[in-house]
């Protein structure tokens, strides 16, 4: 059984990552045959859709993207594997713009696979923000509705969403520009108290996709 855990972020061993990671152990320690791998995205070196349809031409291969760059194996494994997670911190209201590129091509090639070929395969989403819960859902959640409707028609399922708001994005406010005392210690009080929360969250969503694999 094999999923496939990616990490739109640049940032390894941070919020996102950690967010990810515990998902990851929610499934190890569920499912003693997964095999799961993590992939960072940012270690790709690839493109978004260059629009060259290749995907799409009967003769080929319809449903692989027929761009050979740093994402290339990953579209071509990730049809047949059995579960996918994808995590990342959000820039601009939206995922990452590596991950929307990867995006771009696995939706693309995806919906151009027969129906027959598909694989049911489970989905979720990990978003770490620093905005609050209440600015998501008055401002940005329609674009979280998108890729889950994206997903949908790419694997078949609704993907679970876990989040974790308010992170902190560093240690040192001295450091950097823009950051109050005032907001960092706010911060750093609710890294305390809520990112356990938020990892046991992810942890449990781990758990409940495994159940489902
Ligand atoms: C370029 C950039 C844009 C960001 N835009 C948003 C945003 O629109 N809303 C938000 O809540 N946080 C935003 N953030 C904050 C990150 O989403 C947040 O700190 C995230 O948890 C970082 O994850 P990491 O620690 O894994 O890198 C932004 C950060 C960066 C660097």
């Amino acid at each position: 059984m094999k999923v496939y855990a990616i990490n739109g972020g640049p940032r390894k061993g941070k919020n996102t990552d950690q967010m990810l990671d515990s998902f990851i152990k929610g499934i190890a320690e569920t499912r003693e045959d997964a095999e799961i791998e993590k992939v960072y995205v940012y270690d790709l070196k690839a493109s978004g859709c260059k629009s060259c349809y290749g995907c799409r031409i009967k003769t080929l291969d319809p449903g692989q993207c027929i761009v050979k760059d740093g994402s290339y194996e990953l579209l071509r494994k990730v049809k047949n594997c059995d579960g996918i997670v994808i995590a990342s911190p959000i820039y601009w209201w939206d995922v990452t713009a590596e991950l929307r590129g990867f995006l771009e091509r696995l939706f693309y090639s995806m919906t151009a696979m027969s129906e027959d070929k598909k694989r049911h395969i489970e989905t979720a989403f990990i978003y770490t923000m620093n905005q609050p819960q209440e600015v998501m859902e008055k401002k940005f959640t329609p674009h979280f509705d998108a890729l889950d409707l994206f997903m949908e028609d790419a694997f078949g399922t609704k993907p679970e969403r876990v989040y974790s708001f308010e992170t902190l994005h560093f240690d040192d406010p001295n450091r950097f520009v823009g950051f109050s005392k005032d907001l960092f210690d706010y911060r750093t009080k609710h890294k305390e108290d809520q990112f356990p929360v938020d990892l046991q969250n992810a942890y449990d969503a781990g758990r409940r996709m495994a159940e489902k694999l």
